[in-house]
């Protein structure tokens, strides 16, 4: 039987920094460009949070979505939605809140709430046209 997939989209908004203490601002303003303005700037963050597995034959779920819509809530957006990632989160205080550390974290906050037997894959988009992908 052939795997199915669950895609579920949410939405935050947050403000990030990306800066490297190790840098000269030469450096980080050459490197991160806008992204390292002092006083942060905020994005439209667009999840997806996507989960494979086999359609289990009494429900014809993968996964009940009420489940995932709960979950991606308590672990996603309560945590990270309006604010600043890098003043307001444990998870970004040391760690520079990239796309693509931000897509990781988010993998490893929903990866314990889903079924071990299914896969979860979850793409991060900071704008319309760059995006980030992350998992099995
Ligand atoms: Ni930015």
């Amino acid at each position: 039987m052939m795997k199915t997939t669950v895609c579920r989209r949410a939405h935050f908004n947050a403000a990030h920094r990306l800066h490297n203490p190790n840098w000269s601002d030469e450096k980080n303003q050459s490197i991160f460009g806008k992204c390292n303005n002092p006083n942060f700037h905020g994005h439209n963050y667009d999840l997806i949070v996507s989960v494979t597995g086999y359609v289990d034959e009494e429900t014809g779920y993968v996964v009940d979505m009420k489940v995932l819509k709960k979950l991606i809530k308590q672990e996603v957006l309560e945590r990270f939605d309006h604010k600043n990632l890098n003043l307001d989160t444990e998870e970004f205080k040391d760690l520079n809140p990239t796309a693509e550390n931000i897509v990781r974290i988010i993998y490893e906050k929903l990866r314990p709430g889903i079924d071990p037997e299914h896969s979860l894959r979850v793409t991060l988009y900071e704008t319309k046209r760059n995006f980030v992908e992350y998992g099995e």
